[in-house]
Formats: C-alpha cells, sequence, structure tokens
C-alpha cells in the first residue's frame, strides 16, 4: 500500500493523505539554521546544535506521536482546520504535502478555501520562511482568521525539558508591531535571539502557550483563542512563552491573499547586545532593550512574494548544482530515483546531521559521531568537497595523540564529548577512509599537510598525515592473543560490548568500566574483533597508496607487511570453514562461528574480508558470500545475525538485551547489508548485488509503506528481521551510515564508477539482463559522459574501454585536467 508517489521530475515525493504509518518528515536547511518538518508540519528547528541551540520545542515519544510544530489554524466562520490536517484533525476537502529538495509544500482545502504553504530555509539564512497563499476557490466572498503558532524552546533542549524548577521562571519576550521576539536568558549569559514575524499588520497575537491555549487542559488540537476567534494579546512572563499571530482576512470570489512569516534566528557581538532606545510601540517588561538590527535585516530580506520566490529559486538551482555532479540513467526507475534524488539528498542530510536530530535521534543524545561523520563523507564528499574538509579537520581535532578518539562532539563547541569517552575499536579507522575518499575524489593531496590539532595536544603543530599514522597504529599497536585487533569498549556494532558488560539495570553498555579489566586499561586485553581485522585490511591499502604517493615507499612497506600478516592472522584465526567469525570474547571464546548455539554467523566481518580478498586463493570469498546468502538473506534484507539470541549472555553486552529481529540482534541493518552489495558486487555477481540492494532501497519498498512504516524516500537504520513480530517493519529513518553506504555501493559498487588516486575507475558489476546504462560525472574538473553496452549480457567485466575514441588499457580513466566533457565508452563482455 501507497501513501502517495514520486514526482521524479520536481525531485519530490508526493503524499496524498496525512493519515501516513509514521510521521514522514523532510529537512530544512543546508548551513547553520535547521528544521525538521513532518507531513502535518510538525518538527521544531534549531541553530547548529540540536542540543544547545534549540528554538522550538518538541516533545519526543508524544501522544499523540507527532504534537507540536509550526502550525497555522484558520477559523472560517466556526470550523476549524489546519492546512496540514494536524493539530486539529478536522477532514480536509483535499490534503497534499509535498517534500522536495530543501522545501516542503503542505496544501489544505476545506469549504472552498484553500491554504498552500511553503516551508524553506534559503541558502546562508539563519531562518525559516514559511509562505501562506490562501484562496477563496468558492463562489461567495469569505471573511475568515488565521492563526499561527510557534512555542519557543528555552535554548538548552536538555535543560528544557527536565529543568522545569527554573525554566518556568525564566521564560522572557518582547514584541514590536508584527514580530515576537523570544529573549530569555538574553539579559545575561546569551547574545542570541528567535523571533517570529509575519509581513502584513496584525489583529492580536500570544506570547503565553496557556493563555494561547486558554487553559491547562486544552492540547494544541483545542485552542481557546482559535475556537473564540479571539486572541487574548498575552504577554509571557516565565512559564511556557509561545509566538502567535492572529490575522482577519476577508477574500472575494478567486481572491488571494500572501502571507509571509519568517521564524528567525541571530547573534548579536557582546558590545552591540542592547538598543540605546526603546520604540514607542515596543512591548516589554524590561528596562534593557534587544538589539534587532539583525532581524530587520532578515526579515527585510523575504518580506515580499517576489523576494520568496527569488530564494525558492536559489535553492532549486543549487540543488540542481549539486544533483548534476553525478547523474545516471539506468533500464531501472526505482534506481535512477535513488542515485539522482533521494540518495544524494540524505547524503546531505546525514553529512549535516550526523546522528544528531531526527523522528528517532532527540537532538539531545547525540552530536556528531566520530565514526559516523566519517562514514557520511564517503557518500557526500562528491558534493561539496570543501565542506568534506572542513569536517575532516574538525573530527581529526577531536582525535588522541595516541589515534584513540572521542566518540562524539558536539557540533556548537567541536569537542569532544567526555560522557561518551573513547576507546571504540573501530574509530579511527574510518578517518583514512574518508581521507582517502577525499583525496580520490579531489586530487587535492594539500589536506595531509593542513595543521590538524591532537585533541590532548590543541596548540600542537600537527598535520593530517599524522593522524593518519596514529590510526592506522592505533590498531597495530592493540592486538590481543591471535593477533587481531582488541573489541575494546565496542567496535562498529555499539551493542557488542565484549569489555563492558554488565549486569546492574541502567549501566551503559558502552561507557561502564568492568572492574575486571580497570587495571589493563579498562578493556580486556584478550576481547578480539574480527570485524575491525577486515575492517583494516580494506582500509590500509588506502594508506599504504597515500603514503606511495608521497613517496615513503619504506613506510609504506611496512604498513603493508601489517596488512598483509592481518589478513594471515585472520585467515588463520578467524575463518570458520564456510565465513568469518565475528570476534573472540574476553574468555577467548569464539563469537558467530559455527561452535556458537545462537548468533553462529555474523554479517559485519564477510564484506570486508572478501573486498580484502582474504583466502580469496582457497574459495573463502564465495563461501563466505553463499553463507550469508543462506543464513542472513530474507524477504526484507539481510538480518545482522542468525540464529537471533534469544538468551542474554552477558558476556557479549547490549546485543542479546533486543528481542531477536530487533537492531543489533538479528534486526536487518541496512548499513551492514550495503557492505555485502559491494562485497558481492566486487566479486563480480551483479544479479546478487541487485537483489539485496533491491530489498533496502526504499524507492522499492515504496509498495508496502504499509509494512515498511517509514519514508519511502529515504533509508532507514533498521529494518524488523525474520525473527520479529513486526518483519519488515522499517525504524530510525534518516540518520543512517546506510546513506552513504549504499550511494557507495549503487555507484562505485553497482554502477562502478569509483574516483581512485589516479583516475576514475569504470568498472560496473549489473544485473546481466540490463543492456547497459549511462551516466554522467563530473570528476576533478572534467566531465565524463559514460556509456556501458552489455551486449553479452554479463555481470561484470570490462572487454573494452575507450576515452573519446581512445582505447585505454585497464578501466581507470585517467584524469583529463582539462575541464571539457570526454566522452568515456565501455564494452562490458
Ligand atoms: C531550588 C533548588 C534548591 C535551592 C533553591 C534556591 O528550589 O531545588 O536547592 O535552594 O532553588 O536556589
Ligand atoms: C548506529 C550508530 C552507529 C553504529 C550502529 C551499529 O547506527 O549510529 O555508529 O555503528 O548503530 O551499532
Amino acid at each position: 500500500m501507497k501513501f502517495g508517489y514520486f514526482d521524479d521530475l520536481r525531485k519530490e515525493y508526493v503524499i496524498n493523505t496525512p493519515r501516513t504509518p509514521y510521521p514522514w518528515i523532510n529537512y530544512l536547511g543546508n548551513q547553520g539554521f535547521f528544521s525538521l518538518i513532518s507531513n502535518t508540519a510538525g518538527g521544531y528547528s534549531f541553530y547548529m546544535d540540536a542540543r544547545l541551540r534549540r528554538i522550538t520545542r518538541y516533545r519526543y515519544n508524544n501522544v499523540p506521536l507527532d504534537m507540536g510544530g509550526r502550525y497555522f489554524y484558520i477559523n472560517d466562520n466556526g470550523t476549524i482546520w489546519n492546512p496540514g490536517w494536524s493539530p486539529v484533525k478536522t477532514e480536509l476537502d483535499e490534503y497534499e504535502c509535498r517534500h522536495g529538495m530543501g522545501y516542503t509544500i503542505i496544501k489544505g482545502k476545506k469549504n472552498g478555501l484553500k491554504a498552500e504553504v511553503t516551508f524553506f530555509v534559503p541558502q546562508n539564512y539563519d531562518g525559516e520562511v514559511q509562505q501562506v497563499v490562501l484562496t477563496n476557490e468558492g463562489t461567495e466572498a469569505k471573511s475568515f482568521s488565521i492563526f499561527s503558532i510557534a512555542e519557543w524552546c528555552l535554548w538548552d533542549a536538555q535543560d528544557d525539558c527536565t529543568n522545569f524548577q527554573r525554566n518556568f521562571s525564566t521564560g522572557r519576550v518582547e514584541i514590536e508591531g508584527s514580530t515576537i521576539y523570544h529573549v530569555t536568558e538574553y539579559r545575561d549569559r546569551r547574545n542570541h535571539y528567535a523571533f517570529y514575524t509575519v509581513n502584513d499588520e496584525i489583529d492580536g497575537y500570544d506570547t503565553d502557550r496557556d493563555s494561547f491555549l486558554g487553559s491547562i487542559y486544552n492540547g494544541w488540537d483545542n485552542p481557546e483563542t482559535v475556537k473564540a476567534d479571539k486572541p487574548s494579546n498575552s504577554f509571557a512572563d516565565g512559564w511556557s512563552p509561545v509566538a502567535s499571530h492572529y490575522k482577519k482576512v476577508t477574500l472575494a470570489p478567486g481572491e488571494s491573499k500572501t502571507l509571509i512569516y519568517i521564524l528567525g534566528y541571530a547573534e548579536n557581538p557582546q558590545d552591540k547586545k542592547f538598543a540605546s532606545e526603546k520604540p514607542a510601540n515596543l512591548l516589554t517588561r524590561e528596562t534593557w532593550v534587544l538589539n534587532k538590527e539583525k532581524a530587520y535585516a532578515m526579515i527585510d530580506k523575504y518580506n515580499t512574494p517576489e523576494k520568496v520566490a527569488a530564494g525558492l529559486e536559489e535553492l532549486r538551482t543549487t540543488w540542481d548544482k549539486l544533483l548534476s555532479i553525478f547523474k545516471v540513467d539506468t533500464p531501472d526507475d526505482k534506481v535512477n530515483r535513488m542515485v539522482n534524488i533521494w540518495n544524494q539528498y540524505q547524503c546531505m542530510v546525514t553529512f549535516n546531521l550526523s546522528r544528531s536530530a531526527s523522528y528517532f535521534e532527540s537532538g539531545i543524545g547525540r552530536g556528531m559521531g566520530f565514526r559516523d561523520s566519517n562514514q557520511d563523507i564517503l557518500g557526500f564528499v562528491h558534493q561539496i568537497p570543501e565542506r568534506a574538509r572542513e569536517r575532516l579537520i574538525d573530527i581529526a581535532s577531536t582525535q588522541l595523540s595516541d589515534g584513540g578518539c572521542y566518540h562524539q562532539y558536539q557540533p556548537l563547541t567541536k569537542k569532544g564529548n567526555a560522557d561518551i569517552g573513547g576507546d571504540f575499536s573501530d574509530d579511527p579507522l574510518w578517518m583514512i577512509l574518508s581521507v582517502a575518499a577525499y583525496i580520490k575524489e579531489t586530487g587535492d593531496w594539500g589536506i595531509l599537510d593542513a595543521n590538524v590539532p591532537f585533541d590532548d595536544d590543541p596548540d600542537g603543530k600537527h598535520t593530517m598525515l599524522e593522524h593518519l599514522d596514529v590510526s592506522f597504529y592505533h590498531i597495530v599497536n592493540n592486538l590481543g592473543p591471535h593477533g587481531l585487533p582488541l573489541a575494546m569498549r565496542a567496535d562498529w556494532n555499539d551493542c557488542i560490548n565484549l569489555s563492558c558488560f554488565s549486569d546492574t539495570p541502567g549501566e551503559s553498555f558502552q561507557t561502564y568500566t568492568n572492574p575486571k579489566f580497570k587495571a589493563e586499561g579498562g578493556y580486556s586485553k584478550v576481547a578480539e574483533s574480527a570485524f575491525v581485522a577486515a575492517l583494516f585490511t580494506y582500509t590500509g591499502p588506502a594508506y599504504v597508496g597515500i603514503l606511495e604517493h608521497l613517496g615513503k615507499a619504506d613506510e609504506a612497506a611496512k604498513a603493508q607487511a601489517e596488512i598483509d600478516k592481518m589478513k594471515k592472522n585472520t585467515m588463520e584465526s578467524a575463518f570458520d570453514g564456510d565465513w568469518f567469525i565475528r570476534a573472540y570474547d574476553a574468555n577467548g571464546e569464539k563469537m558467530g562461528s559455527k561452535e556458537c548455539e545462537e548468533g553462529k554467523i555474523f554479517i559485519e566481518p564477510q564484506g570486508f574480508a572478501v573486498m580484502s580478498e582474504i583466502g580469496k586463493d582457497v574459495g573463502a570469498d564465495i563461501k563466505t558470500l553463499n553463507s550469508i546468502d543462506k543464513y542472513l538473506n530474507c524477504e526484507f534484507g539481510l538480518v545482522l545475525n542468525n540464529p537471533a539470541y534469544t538468551k542474554y549472555y552477558i558476556q557479549y553486552g547490549e546485543i542479546s538485551t533486543y528481542p531477536g529481529g530487533y537492531k543489533e540482534n538479528a534486526g536487518i541493518f541496512t548499513h551492514n547489508n550495503a557492505w555485502i552489495i559491494c562485497a558481492e558486487a566486487y566479486a563480480g555477481r551483479g544479479d546478487k548485488a541487485f537483489e539485496y540492494y533491491s530489498k533496502i532501497a526504499p524507492a522499492f519498498t515504496e509498495e508496502t509503506s504499509d509494512i515498511h512504516k517509514t519514508e519511502p524516500y529515504v533509508y532507514g537504520q533498521m529494518i524488523g528481521g525474520k525473527d520479529a513480530k513486526n518483519f519488515g517493519q522499517g525504524k530510525n529513518s534518516w540518520l543512517t551510515g546506510t546513506a552513504a553506504w549504499n550511494m557507495v555501493a549503487i555507484s562505485q559498487y553497482i554502477l562502478g564508477v569509483k574516483p581512485e588516486f589516479d583516475g576514475l575507475r569504470v568498472d560496473p558489476s549489473i544485473p546481466a539482463a540490463w543492456d547497459g546504462f549511462t551516466a554522467t560525472r563530473q570528476f576533478r574538473g572534467d566531465t565524463y559522459e559514460i556509456t556501458i553496452k552489455n551486449p553479452d549480457h554479463v555481470n561484470k567485466g570490462v572487454k573494452s574501454l575507450t576515452v573519446d575514441g581512445a582505447a585505454v588499457d585497464g578501466c581507470i580513466v585517467p584524469v583529463a585536467g582539462d575541464g571539457k566533457t570526454h566522452k568515456v565508452e565501455v564494452v562490458l563482455g
């Protein structure tokens, strides 16, 4: 069952009922100001950091689920409705929500009155513009009123939802004409404020939530002022400040009126915080006056429909440009839709927000993840490499000089998060991968010389190359009894905690220090991760390639020897006959082995082991891939492990705390499905790669949206596995490494267009049924128009490759570097 459809021409997903199986959201904003918006206009806004600079309030896990956002209420002679249906939920005559690239349009119609609201955050602008177009489609004149509402968050979202004994007494506002300013804590320790304005005279307002609602017993679905068609002109003094504008409108038949609302954020320099004069019309209870210069300028920027149209056009051209860097035309519309539009769009969102703020991430839990943000770069780097570079330097600056790193940092402060700490065994490796991806994309070897401090040596002069050195050797210097990397607090799988296991409720599986291992530095020196071993052998060659390029032959050979040794150790101690084991636990017992009662096979190490060709000479790669197909493959994707754990295995940490089929206990973790898609494509099995891809790529699950539940245009982190009661049900949509990795899987492994240090590799691994496809790739200043022909209907194998008609050996297109368009023709066979 579907709840909408793709409008590929406009790059939109069109939702045609407000009753989606879960709130289906979009993200507005690309630089500093961000908003989440659902198909019923729920959601919230923040500046830079969803925890430390929350602008509007949102109550997570609410009942009903998606309650609170920026709402417009229309009172049409007693009929009260919202253009997005919620919160009043009056049945609409027409409803539509279009989620596009950085904007959302919600249209509602009732009794001949149409309201079309366009929400967007313009480029390089710290505010959300909401353009409301009201049209009388009836045959008689109509008089009605419109109320807006936004509820302020008192800045720190964590404090806002916990510290009521203080917060109910700090809320403050100023009102000037049609603009309501939120100035809580501005007098003392803050230099930032927010405002909500409309480009017209208003007929009333409210700034105190309970006055707007009329009673503490009312909810957003039942505001007294809207029912009475009478704002209370309240002035907030503590409690919960809000911003609501009231406007009366009369429209002749066929007539339209446009109102432009702006929800903005601004910061003042310390010495310009206050205005010297108090305007006559200013409402305040303070003796000081907010300096509003910045707000005035922001309001002026988008206060007419023409200016709004120009802002929208700028956003459209920005996205058209971003999406023209890599474009494909394959025989499958769903692939085209994912690659050309939605997967790339999601990569921008994950790049911007890591795992901080979604409808499953509260924005107060996690900031930017070290491993997460590094992986996000893999899918994003071709879009805006300069931003990737900046991010890489930010991330690397939270690393410690021994190669360890803070697992997360706050985007506002860019400081490592001490509550979470470090010692996640995989973290440093992802940085090698992301820096290499950046160099492969751009050819900017200069990043290696960039000055990047270590967290524990903030003033020292260190280069990015040093960060890669210590990353690589952090693994080499922390090996266990089998010569495999120590598992530490967790590896990629946050829920395999071979050192931090505990039997006390509430203790964190990732940060708890088991007294057993305290003296050894906090984690077991016996527990080893075969996953990190495989990730090391997959990632290591990029590091070697960098050293070779720099002419450091000795260091390159030394690093290569470590990789070879790790491959040998992995084959000797971690190959279980038909697949690779997952780990050795702190007792030295195998995890993810035939010998285990449950959890005999895990997905994570397999793909990287296959792509590192560990044991390829004895057929370990194909055996491994076949085992995955046999034990992990099911209708909706590949489960993480099998059989699911049905008992609590304390020595494994968090994993067996989940019921079978969910999350890391045999859920379909789409992130690591991508690694198998890559591995199947790598091994030349394009049909299998595509089968797995099409099981999880959202455009392919659109038809089963009623089962899948989450948005059919973006990946979610997890789908209920075959052991789950809710088999096939998606969760944790939007912020997941799946976005970047599936972008890599489809573009670089299946379609096979892959940047390398010395050129653009074109080596597809596609369904045999395909006759071929075409692609356009902008790369290092040139444009490559690529045609793939598959006359023999094979999966993989470049028979010939020509660039502008001239034959090239192998499958790497050398960098032309002339800024021109080049024709690349590849015949498979
Ligand atoms: C709050 C605190 C209390 C403190 C008082 C005055 O009531 O709970 O500990 O004494 O404020 O600051
Ligand atoms: C979540 C985390 C990611 C982790 C994964 C597996 O997606 O964001 O860092 O690798 O779970 O546990």
